[in-house]
């Protein structure tokens, strides 16, 4: 196959940017409830706790100019959680959206929601869809909050869309190609995530961004959600910058 320099992704030509920064960063936010019973709370403390960091990170993110922070905040197997849990887990996004909204925007954060929103309660779901409309100028961090997000079922919502674009006779199944795929996803126009950490020491990915972490690098923080921090992140931020990825290619480690 024969490559020319329109072949290369722009990010790997560009010489101006801090090569060293993930561009978007994702977190599984893991451990409240551990975090919690081990001081012996009830789960949600480490829920409402979990906010705190939610806050920290947020501001850290925009401060160190990344573009894409995504958190994963509520799965869709999430509801087969007790129902007072699944209630209060509603309960604080409404609250953290409510009470944030405003500084978020002062901050020219953008706020961005991928999931269903289906199942949602309609009250939460306008919330979100007007924290969205609230952001839409913003030019700063873009915060994407995952929540009632699976990406089996982003997935199986994508094929869906292509399948009526297939069945209506718009595309033709073999005229398919992996950009189609991207621009039925929730994730459409978003770049895929550089860096994915998961706290609590938890190793898996629990329906996390399956498409779109092909070729993101992992980090594993061993505390929970509620303990990490500033430090932390740059941890995470640090070590990333040390990992060289190939993309399938062979990296700068050889030589021709
Ligand atoms: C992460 O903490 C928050 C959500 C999944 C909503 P958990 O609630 O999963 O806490 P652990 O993993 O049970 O400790
Ligand atoms: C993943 O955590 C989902 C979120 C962080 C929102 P879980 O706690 O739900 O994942 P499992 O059940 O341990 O795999
Ligand atoms: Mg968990």
């Amino acid at each position: 196959m024969t490559a020319t320099v329109d072949d290369v992704p722009d990010e790997q030509l560009d010489v101006s940017a801090d090569r060293g920064m993930p561009q978007h960063v994702a977190i599984i936010m893991d451990g409240n409830g551990r975090w919690a019973a081990s001081r012996g709370m009830p789960r949600t403390e480490g829920h409402r706790n979990g906010v705190k960091t939610v806050r920290d990170i947020v501001r850290q993110a925009g401060e160190l100019g990344i573009g894409y922070l995504t958190l994963f905040a509520f799965s869709s197997e999430n509801w087969s959680r007790p129902p007072s849990e699944v209630k209060f887990l509603m309960g604080l996004l409404r609250a953290y959206v409510r009470s944030d909204l405003k500084e978020l925007k002062k901050n020219n954060v953008r706020i961005r929601v991928i999931g269903s929103r289906e199942d949602l309660d309609p009250g939460v779901r306008r919330l979100l869809e007007d924290a969205e409309h609230a952001t839409a100028e913003c030019s700063g961090l873009e915060l994407v909050l995952a929540f009632n997000y699976g990406a089996r079922d982003e997935l199986t919502r994508a094929v869906r869309k292509l399948s009526a674009q297939v069945a209506s006779g718009g595309k033709q199944p073999d005229a398919i190609t992996g950009e189609d795929i991207e621009a039925c996803l929730d994730t459409a126009g978003m770049p895929d995530p550089d860096l994915i950490i998961r706290t609590s020491g938890e190793q898996r990915l629990s329906n996390f961004l399956l498409w779109q972490a092909a070729y993101a690098e992992f980090y594993f923080a061993p505390m929970h959600w509620p303990d990490f921090d500033r430090n932390a992140f740059d941890q995470a931020l640090s070590c990333y910058k040390n990992r060289e990825r190939r993309f399938g290619g062979l990296g700068t480690a050889v030589s021709t």
